[in-house]
């Protein structure tokens, strides 16, 4: 059976009944809307963990003035249902009002890994989702978290938080799920058009012929983007933000040749819908 769960002080509740049983904990951060994104994840952790708890909350702290807070798609009974055919123990859906004081104080700056690719255009984007995820691994303490290697960087930013703040858990990353013509699946697809929604598989054309130049043995990583870049103008719809290759170790863009673990990531609008896609890359694997 599937629970919800609205209150801190319910999912405290749920969380020492399993602890008192012996029970490990798995964690899915989400913002709702669930696909088959968010379900590897739940899978995943319902595989690893003995109780998974998902979260479904539209996080304010981590939207920038202008951005699609308001208009976020929400549907809580999919959610649910999806949640509970998945075979997690409880689904955390707080009102904002639960989760944050209205005179909180408290911040986490993200240095360093935040400053490139999608901390660029969105600044405060990242310290509101170290918040929360800070937050969420206080109120469920999890032995373990799942995150997708979707969103590549908050994934290379939480695992940094972890180590940093010295949380006593595991993080988990899992591979991006695709639609069947490659697009990667997320909640903000549904934004697309049709015609919007044709011109989006250029993404993951893009990363597919980025990521198999890195194989075939290229490491000068403006070959790379050059070349991705050659893709993704072939599309008038797309409005190229960024085609960067940085460090796995500081996301710092790669001067010179690729000599350590990468991630290639892309950010293209297409209309009025930003969306994004990667691929992490080792030479020496
Ligand atoms: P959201 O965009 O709902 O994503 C929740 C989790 O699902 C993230 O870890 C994301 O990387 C993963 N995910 C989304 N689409 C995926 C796909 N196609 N394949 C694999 N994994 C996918 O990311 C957030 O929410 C928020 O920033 C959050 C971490 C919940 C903090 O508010």
């Amino acid at each position: 059976m599937t629970v919800v769960a609205h209150t801190i002080a319910e999912v405290r509740q749920a969380v020492s009944q399993w602890r008192r049983e012996g029970k490990t904990i798995g964690l899915v951060p989400t913002m709702g809307y669930l696909h088959e994104g968010h379900q590897s994840l739940i899978d995943q952790a319902v595989h690893d963990c003995d109780c998974v708890v998902v979260s479904v909350f539209v996080n304010p702290t981590q939207f920038g003035p202008g951005e699609d807070l308001e208009s976020y798609p929400r549907d809580f009974n999919h959610d649910f249902a999806l949640c509970e055919a998945a075979g997690a123990a409880l689904v955390f859906h707080p009102e904002p009002e639960e989760l944050y004081y209205p005179n909180r104080s408290t911040t986490i700056h993200m240095a360093e890994l935040s400053e490139e690719l999608c901390g660029k255009s969105r600044p405060i984007h990242f310290d509101g989702v170290c918040l929360v995820v800070a937050k969420l691994f206080n109120i469920v303490t999890p032995d373990k978290a799942y995150f997708g290697q979707k969103d590549a960087q908050q994934l290379l930013i939480i695992k940094r938080m972890v180590r940093d703040l010295n949380f006593p858990l595991e993080v988990v990353g899992c591979p991006i799920i695709r639609e069947a013509d490659g697009l990667a699946k997320s909640s903000r697809n549904t934004y697309l058009s049709e015609a919007e929604r044709q011109a989006a598989v250029v993404l993951s054309r893009a990363i597919a012929c980025g990521r198999e130049l890195a194989a075939s043995g290229e490491r000068d990583p403006h070959a790379i983007t050059q070349a991705m870049r050659e893709v993704l103008a072939g599309e008038p719809l797309a409005d190229v933000e960024y085609v960067e290759i940085v460090s796995q170790a500081c996301v710092k863009p790669v001067e010179g040749l690729i000599d350590e673990p990468i991630l290639c990531a892309i950010a293209v609008r297409i209309g009025t819908t930003r969306l994004i896609d990667n691929f992490f890359f080792d030479p020496n694997a």
